[in-house]
């Protein structure tokens, strides 16, 4: 029998543009996409069905178990049913995101009704947050494993192997998984991510990441040049540089002789070649420096476009979200990315509507916020209360779900407009576009993004995935840019 369609519409959706034409995963976004490890056929003799949710950090860590249990003797396989091993590697960051697994695991136990041999193990953010709970709730549930404890997979398994169920939720100050090659299934060969940091020390109010990922630390600077180097000679073009809060990366060699910021890091990275692209991804508005906007400045290479979630528009929210700027501080950081970087820089953010106690007149800030930026793209959310959080434990969740989504929708037309004028500005221009593929609109276009990371669609004359080539946009959708190489 097939596997079962995974169907997408419970799950979060994001807002903006992922447009309906080509979607690229984006770095930071806990989009509603599921992802499931393409199958590998290398004569192992166990096979892995792991599907992921959430963000890129999690598509990243799915990767990087591949690579654990390929040693172990696992091949990746797309296909549920037969499976020896069932991992769902899970999100927590919205109630909705808890329920899509739990959906799921009730899919899945009809699966091993049928095969007895079958093996499940929860991975990631729910792991961690529920931690042996799962287990009692879930009693298909075999394996528990937090986002810190992927290598003691191999004797987790074991354990479950001959019979006992298995758990291990230890969070890690050192876990950087800096020496696992992550076996990259899911790449288009060009692109790629590279993780360079884990965990978030911030406790914004809302957020369950802190809990669940554990504390902040930057992976060592030389074995991420080393994997982008690496990832260069097998003809990679891009990478993006992923953290919670990339712009607090901090490393320090063991005899203290050398100290590494985010700006430094960058520069290292952007020197590999002039032909790598770079893109990081996600910036704290208040950690990003002028030092990380001029290294952007100095470097062609360096991608213009920054993701920097304002959560909201008023100071006073934004204190009770504990984001630590206000929002002249905000508008501050965004007039030295224009100052220094240009009118041409994109910027995108996040926004949560409905959180606790904010007043209509707040919500009016956001509002003027997003007129204020005009913002190349959003990712919008109504508050989720989430337990355990300082929100959940402090604050009421007094705004009704209806006021909640009305003021979403608003943030997201409002967000809308100034995307489709910013798509706009672009039409009669030169962009210099990596190609990343085959269009899904039509066979004879190409697909690919320019700098500000808008999605570029054109006929692909004799281009190829993987080159840079000159379009010149004629027209756009809102969504995407059209036009044709010259
Ligand atoms: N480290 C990133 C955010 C990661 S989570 C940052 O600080 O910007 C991605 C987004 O999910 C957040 O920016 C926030 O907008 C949203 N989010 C997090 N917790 C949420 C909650 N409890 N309810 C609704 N949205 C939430
Ligand atoms: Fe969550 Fe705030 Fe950390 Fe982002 S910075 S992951 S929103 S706690
Ligand atoms: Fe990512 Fe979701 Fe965890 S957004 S860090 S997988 S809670």
């Amino acid at each position: 029998m097939s596997q079962p369609l995974i169907t997408l519409d419970f799950l979060d959706t994001p807002t903006l543009p992922t447009p309906t034409v080509e979607a690229t995963t984006h770095a930071h976004e806990p989009s509603g996409a599921v992802r499931v490890n393409p199958t590998t056929r290398t004569g192992r003799t166990r096979k892995l069905y792991i599907e992921s949710y959430g963000c890129q950090m999690n598509f990243s860590d799915s990767e990087i178990v591949s690579s654990i249990l390929f040693e172990q003797g696992f091949d990746t396989t797309e296909e549920l049913e037969g499976a020896d091993l069932v991992l769902l590697n899970t999100c927590s960051i919205r109630e909705k995101a808890e329920q899509t697994v739990r959906m799921r695991l009730s899919q899945i136990n009809s699966y091993k009704k049928r095969s007895p041999g079958m093996l499940v193990g929860v991975l990631g953010c729910m792991a961690e947050r529920l931690k042996s709970k799962f287990l009692e709730e879930e009693k298909l549930v075999d394996l528990v494993v937090g986002p810190d404890a992927y290598r003691d997979l191999p004797q987790l398994i074991q354990q479950v192997d001959g019979g006992q169920k298995a758990v291990n939720v230890l969070l890690s100050r050192e876990e950087t998984y800096a020496d696992i090659t992550p076996v990259r299934l899911n790449s288009n060969g060009i692109t790629a991510f590279i993780s360079i940091m884990r965990g978030c020390d911030n406790m914004c109010s809302f957020c369950v990441v802190p809990f669940t990922r554990g504390r902040e630390r930057s992976r060592d600077a030389h074995s991420i040049v080393q994997e982008a180097r690496d990832l260069v000679a097998q003809g990679y073009k891009e990478v993006t540089l992923l953290g919670q809060n990339v712009d607090s990366y901090k490393w320090a060699s063991a005899d203290g002789t050398e100290h590494v910021n985010f700006a430094q890091l960058l520069e290292r990275v952007a020197l590999i070649s002039p032909e790598l692209r770079v893109r990081f991804s996600t910036s704290h508005p208040k950690d990003i420096t002028d030092e990380v906007l001029h290294t952007m400045a100095r470097h062609e290479n360096i991608c213009k476009y920054i993701h920097l979630p304002a959560q909201s528009g008023n100071s006073r929210v934004l204190a009770l979200m504990n984001r630590t700027y206000d929002r002249p501080w905000y508008e501050e950081r965004v007039q030295a990315i224009r100052r220094i970087l240009g009118e041409d820089c994109a910027i995108s953010t996040d926004m949560i509507s409905g959180f606790c106690s904010e007043t209509e007149e707040e919500h009016q800030d956001t509002l003027s916020l997003i007129d204020f930026v005009q913002y190349d793209m959003g990712y919008n959310f109504f508050y989720s209360e989430r337990p355990g959080t300082l929100a959940a434990r402090k604050l009421e969740d007094d705004i009704p779900l209806d006021v909640k989504k009305r003021r979403l929708q608003e943030v997201i037309d409002r967000q809308q407009l100034h995307a489709r004028a910013r798509y706009a500005r672009m039409v009669g221009r030169v962009h210099r576009v990596l190609v990343e593929g085959r269009s899904k609109r039509s066979e004879d276009q190409l697909s690919g993004r320019n700098s500000q990371n808008q999605v570029v669609i054109f006929p692909k004359g004799t281009a190829q995935k993987g080159d840079y080539v000159n379009v010149l946009v004629t027209s756009t959708t809102g969504a995407a840019l059209l036009g044709e190489i010259i």
